[in-house]
């Protein structure tokens, strides 16, 4: 650039029809470079695909194209090796790219904006960056997936006691009780790839909000960018972040899944339940009592869900109620983004680790199955199988457990005789159901806890994520 160039250009990229120059409290109050600079490959991406149409559509030379790819690709290596300085009277990471081009090379540089506007390219930012962050998390939500899988083979056959309310219901696999947390990981994974979909779709071409007189070619840079889709309406296109919401709402979801793993993990590993064992390596100590250790990693994903909810908040609260089209407003989507894609999928690859490193004790598991009545109602089952309605098997049973409580007695301890107080229809068959494991096998209902149901969704859920057994 010559000094001539240099003077006539305006201190901002915008500022031709001001008279005065910019407060400096409204530059670092409208600056979003701090953390948008975290877009710079997406940003860079995009330029590079505007140019190539540009040039091909006869808005730029070949020329001035090949200038431009390669300042592009000088600051690219730049921003990557940490060299280049963003200055925050940029506002941005566009205007810092953008200015930065074209004190490198002119007034080719100065036509990269030709036909774009902030509005479409930020969407377009946005967009590849959480095209790329639900493939990034989609990956790690698989690994977190197989490490439930092969717990679930590991300690295949191992009884536990399944809870409702927090009370012992009935007794139930421990891979049974591993495989519901594959299934809810599974929904989430299906629904980043579901989200995918909306996120896929080319924003650039919108312009400002009403589309360009100069001849783009929209489908052309969507090839390029690897987009099979074009957005339909230039004036929804600049406003829309809906996709942003479903991520994170996608992504709160996934949290909190996270989140009542954790608290099982907190509860399990305490000296109450001695359920589970979490690997030292993966557990802190008290800096005053030296018998401690504690399980801060579940606490923590625990409670980063609070920031990840709080986010998903931020960006509804963000959107409800701004006016068609582009507004300022929409700049605060990114910290509640960025942050969010943070925790989760740091608190995804902790977990999958902390999975993997995670013993069963299963004779605590197996002994915290005695006790508790879970086999009532399989005896309510056999009644039934001997034709007596549900709800009077249902009493017979409250009776028979009333009495066991009374004789101080479990239900496979009771003699025939005891059993037939309560019903004539009882006979020595009924045995084998009111042991857990008896109870544990009967259960062959599809989707159920036998063990012949278990091997095979865990067969099948190996197969999917290409485990071997
Ligand atoms: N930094 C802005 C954002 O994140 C970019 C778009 C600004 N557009 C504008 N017309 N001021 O939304």
């Amino acid at each position: 650039m010559t000094t001539q160039d240099a003077k006539n250009q305006p201190a901002k990229m915008w500022g031709g029809r001001f008279a005065e120059t910019t407060a400096a409290s409204v530059e670092a109050f409208t600056a979003s470079i701090q953390y948008d600079c975290r877009l710079y490959r997406h940003d860079i991406a995009g330029s590079r695909a505007h140019a190539k149409m540009l040039a091909k559509q006869g808005l730029l030379t070949d020329d001035e194209r090949d200038q431009i790819l390669k300042g592009l690709d000088e600051i690219e290596a730049e921003i990557a090796g940490g060299t280049f300085v963003f200055r925050p009277e940029l506002e941005d990471i566009h205007m810092n790219i953008e200015k930065t081009l074209v004190e490198k090379i002119g007034p080719a540089g100065a036509k990269l904006h030709t036909a774009r506007s902030r509005n479409d390219q930020v969407a377009l930012d946005i967009r590849l960056y959480l095209r790329e962050e639900s493939e990034r998390l989609i990956e790690l939500l698989t690994g977190l997936q197989k490490a439930f899988v092969k717990q679930a083979r590991q300690n295949l056959g191992a009884i536990m006691p399944g809870y409702t309310h927090l009370q012992r219901a009935q007794p139930v696999l421990v891979s049974h009780h591993l495989l519901a947390y594959y299934e809810m990981f599974g929904r989430d994974r299906e629904r980043l790839v579901d989200g995918l979909k909306r996120i896929n779709i080319l924003p650039l071409g919108a312009a400002a909000l009403a589309g360009t007189g100069l001849p783009i070619d929209r489908e052309f840079v969507a090839r390029e960018l690897n987009f099979p889709a074009i957005t339909a309406n230039s004036m929804d296109t600049v406003g829309d972040r809906d996709f942003a919401v479903e991520f994170l709402a996608a992504a709160t979801l996934i949290q909190l899944h996270l989140s009542r793993l954790s608290e099982e993990l907190v509860l399990w590993s305490s000296e109450e339940f001695r359920f589970v064992r979490l690997a030292d390596a993966y557990c802190t100590g008290s800096s005053i009592m030296p018998q401690k250790k504690n399980p801060d990693i579940p606490e923590l994903i625990r409670g980063k869900s609070g920031r990840v909810v709080g986010n998903l908040m931020a960006l509804i609260t963000i959107l409800k109620g701004l006016p068609l089209t582009y507004n300022r407003d929409l700049q605060e989507d990114k910290e509640p983004i960025f942050d969010t894609v943070d925790t989760v999928s740091r608190s995804v690859a902790i977990a999958a680790e902390l999975m993997a490193n995670l013993s069963f004790n299963t004779e605590r598991l197996l002994d915290c199955t005695r006790g508790g009545y879970m086999t009532a109602t399989d005896l309510a089952d056999y009644l039934v199988r001997k034709n007596i309605p549900f709800r009077e098997a249902h009493a017979i049973v409250g009776r028979t457990v009333a009495y066991c409580i009374e004789q101080n007695k479990e239900l496979p301890e009771l003699a025939i005789e005891e059993l037939r107080q309560f019903s004539d229809r009882i006979d020595e068959d009924v045995f084998p159901l009111l042991t857990v494991a008896g109870s544990v096998n009967s259960r062959r209902s599809a989707g159920g806890t036998g063990l012949e149901r278990v091997g095979e969704a865990l067969a099948e859920a190996e197969r999917r994520l290409g485990c071997t057994p």
